[in-house]
């Protein structure tokens, strides 16, 4: 038996192949273009993920049997507006999880609707990239567009309409929209009201192992497999991804570094932080997650790398970046390219080096960039540490760990354990897990954690380093609160 797990994310769709003894036996990668129209905006096509999907489905499938086929499932970029018409056409490009353009009506939500009535109503208060705020930005911007809407939902669940005919969410995702009462698991009314849309326009709540349905005639032909094929809910990616590295129980932590960075952590029942600076979102199975999420990670290395130095091999420019001890004289960097989520909550913030000498070499730079990276993973964590959770290892998984440079130094700064699971492609291999449950094959989402997901090994801190990256963290943490202000003038 085989199950496909999809992982929309925001530069490709990767499908994976997964068999019943969680194996992957084969990967496709297909990429798609993010559009820029303005500085600080991002959208996508979502004709361009399915098309992708499609495409996938059939070379991943190429030599196999596709009868064995059991089930699918979807992790995907969370947050991002997708609006379909009565026809079931996509309206506009769908505005993705880190575009900024929603600075007005965040301010709208947090300050005038307020902040403590949001987190009553939805657990969170408004950050840039989630939907609601986009929602309100339609309505203002293009009203025309905002008049034709009758289906809103989130990109795994436009991959689950063109799937099943559908409309479908699951809780994780819905949590990211702003217009979920997460602790209750319910569309708030009153967020909907403000939104100026109502239930009708909302998809399904679901929990993410639960069955949507069987593909569709049509989407069968598409993708060349079975028409009774199971297709589960999904999951937003960084549920999917802790799903895909076994962290479901409380207790438990995953990290995942993409084009955005992540720190997502597990628990029973429902809480928020004192400033809402973790999402308070929902999870799988009836349980709950706080998460921290940094809007470029893994992404500042190939800007720097690939865009800035036109590198040949990324791989030669890190092994080339000073792995000596941390200094405090060394420069800093700020990874702030698309303005920061967790814990600033800025869409003016931007990237910055800091602490250039004449003697500043290129690796000095390419290690500054890791480094800045790791430190605002860990002002997520301080975030956490701040509410007396305890955070003692976590799994460590997304394109940015393949590199041992950053899993060694992100280690160090968050002076714990890092475990690596068997694979790095954490949303894709979660979604295929969730595929299992919906199917039937296993019990439950900890069950089949249990039953698959193997670690291959971990990062163990090192004292001196750990010790030396104190130093240059309490340095680095002073710089954005510095630059605040230019960053505002900047952005006038
Ligand atoms: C999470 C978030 C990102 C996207 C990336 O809140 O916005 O991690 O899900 O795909």
């Amino acid at each position: 038996m085989y199950y496909i797990g999809i992982d929309l994310g925001t530069s490709a769709v990767k499908l994976l192949l997964v068999d019943e003894e969680g194996s992957i036996t084969s990967t496709v990668s297909k990429s798609y273009a993010v559009e820029y129209p303005r500085p600080g905006w991002s959208q996508q096509n979502p004709a361009d993920w399915w098309e992708a999907v499609t495409a996938g489905a059939r070379e991943l499938m190429a030599g196999v049997d596709t009868a064995q086929v059991r089930a699918i499932g979807t992790g995907g970029q969370m947050h991002g507006l997708v609006a379909l018409d009565v026809a079931g056409e996509v309206i506009r490009p769908c505005i993705l999880w880190n575009d900024g353009r929603t600075d007005e009506e965040v301010c709208f939500l947090n300050e005038t609707i307020g902040r403590e009535r949001l987190s009553e109503l939805a657990g969170n208060i408004a950050f840039a990239g989630f939907t609601a705020p986009k929602l309100l930005w339609m309505r203002k911007h293009e009203p025309d567009n905002f008049a034709r809407i009758a289906h809103i939902m989130l990109p795994k669940d436009y991959l689950t309409f063109r799937l099943t005919g559908e409309f479908a969410t699951d809780y994780s995702d819905a949590s990211g929209t702003l217009l979920l009462d997460v602790e209750h698991r319910c569309w708030s009314a009153e967020m909907l009201e403000i939104c100026g849309v109502s239930e009708a326009q909302m998809p399904r709540l679901m929990d993410g192992a639960e069955a949507v349905g069987t593909l569709s005639a049509a989407a069968a032909q598409e993708l060349g497999l079975p028409a009774g094929t199971v297709v589960a809910a999904g999951a937003g990616d960084n549920a999917a991804a802790a799903v895909g590295c076994g962290a479901v129980a409380a207790g438990s932590c995953n990290i995942s570094l993409g084009t955005s960075g992540t720190i997502f952590i597990p628990s029973d029942g429902f809480r928020v932080d004192a400033h809402n600076a973790l999402h308070s979102f929902d999870y799988v199975e009836g349980r709950y997650h706080l998460m921290g999420c940094i809007l470029s990670a893994a992404s500042c290395s190939g800007w720097f790398v690939g865009d800035v130095l036109k590198a040949e091999g990324f791989d030669a420019e890190e092994a080339a970046s000073d792995p000596a001890v941390a200094t405090v004289d060394l420069p800093y960097f700020l990874p702030y390219l698309m303005g920061e989520r967790s814990p600033h909550n800025d869409t003016a913030a931007r990237g910055a080096f800091v602490g250039m000498r004449a003697d500043t070499s290129r690796a000095q730079m390419v290690r500054a960039v890791r480094e800045g990276v790791a430190f605002a993973i860990r002002d997520c964590v301080e975030v956490a540490r701040s509410e007396d959770i305890r955070i003692e290892r976590s799994t460590l998984c997304g394109g940015g760990s393949k590199s041992a440079l950053m899993r060694q130094t992100l280690a160090n700064v968050l002076n714990i354990e890092l475990d690596l699971p068997e694979t790095e492609q954490g949303p894709g291999y979660g979604a295929a897990m969730l595929a299992m449950v919906a199917a039937g094959d296993a019990p439950s989402v900890e069950a089949c954690v249990g039953r698959i997901v193997r670690t291959r090994g971990s990062v163990v801190p090192d004292p001196q380093a750990v010790a030396a990256y104190e130093e240059r963290y309490q340095i680095w943490r002073q710089m954005y609160p510095a630059l605040k202000p230019i960053y505002r003038q900047m952005a006038r």
